[in-house]
C-alpha cells in the first residue's frame, strides 16, 4: 500500500529552518548512513516526491551553488502558485492548489495505490495540506540536538500521532510516527 510519509530533520523545538531558512545547525550534525531510519533505505522505498516551493528554491539555490547535479532521480511535483524556473535534468511537475489531485497524480506515476510511497520532502504546512485531505500517513524525524526559538515549523497542525519505532542515529533522535488524524480533542463528539 502506498503511504504518504513526511520525512525530515527537525530542531528539538520544532523548525524545519531558521528564519532564513538556513540548514547550518542540521549540516554540521554527526549520522550514520547506515543506522537507524537511514536515508538510503527510506528513499529505496520512495516513488515519488513532493516540495513547497522554499524548499524546491533552497534545493536549487544551493545547486547552482554547489555545481552539483539534482539529488533525486524520481518524479518530483513542485508545490508553487508562481511560474518557477525548472532544474536542468530534474523530473519535475509543478503543481498548485489542492493537494488531492496532486496525490491522484503521484499515485498514479507510481502504478497506484499498491505502488510505492510517496514522500512529502517539506515543508511543514504542505505535509499539513496532505494531513487535513487525511492523506499524511507517517511522519519520520531526525531530532537534531538543536534548539533555534524560531523558524519554519515542523508541522503546524493539531494532530494526534502514535509512536511506532524511537531509536538514536549518532547526534539524533530519530523516529517514526502514525499519523492518527485531528486531536481526539477536536474531533466532534
Ligand atoms: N530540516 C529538513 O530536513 C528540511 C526538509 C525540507 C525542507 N526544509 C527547509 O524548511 C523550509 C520550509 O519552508 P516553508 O515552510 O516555506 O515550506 P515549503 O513547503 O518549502 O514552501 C512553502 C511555499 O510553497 C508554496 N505552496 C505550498 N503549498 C502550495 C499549494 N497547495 N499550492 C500552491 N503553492 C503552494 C507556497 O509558495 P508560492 O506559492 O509563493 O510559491 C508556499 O509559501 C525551507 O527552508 C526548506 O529548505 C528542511
Amino acid at each position: 500500500m502506498s503511504r504518504v510519509v513526511f520525512y525530515t530533520a527537525t530542531t528539538l523545538d520544532g523548525f524545519l529552518a531558521d528564519p532564513d531558512d538556513s540548514l547550518d545547525w542540521l549540516m554540521r550534525q554527526e549520522q550514520d548512513h547506515q543506522g537507524a531510519l537511514n536515508y538510503e533505505e527510506f528513499i529505496a522505498g520512495i516513488g515519488a516526491l513532493v516540495m513547497g516551493s522554499t524548499t524546491y528554491e533552497w534545493v536549487r539555490d544551493n545547486l547552482e551553488r554547489s555545481g552539483e547535479a539534482w539529488p533525486y532521480e524520481l518524479p518530483t511535483w513542485v508545490m508553487s502558485s508562481r511560474d518557477l524556473p525548472a532544474v536542468e535534468g530534474a523530473d519535475l511537475r509543478f503543481a498548485r492548489g489542492d493537494v488531492r489531485a496532486v496525490h491522484a497524480a503521484m499515485l498514479e506515476a507510481v502504478g497506484g495505490p499498491a505502488g510505492k510511497d510517496l514522500w512529502v520532502v517539506g515543508g511543514g504546512d504542505l505535509a499539513g495540506q496532505f494531513a487535513d485531505a487525511g492523506l499524511l500517513d507517517e511522519v519520520v524525524v531526525y531530532v537534531a540536538p538543536v534548539v533555534l526559538g524560531a523558524g519554519r515549523p515542523l508541522l503546524p497542525r493539531r494532530l494526534d500521532l502514535e509512536l511506532l519505532e524511537a531509536t538514536q542515529n549518532k547526534a539524533f533522535v530519530a523516529a517514526r510516527y502514525r499519523v492518527l488524524g485531528p486531536l481526539a480533542e477536536d474531533r466532534p463528539a
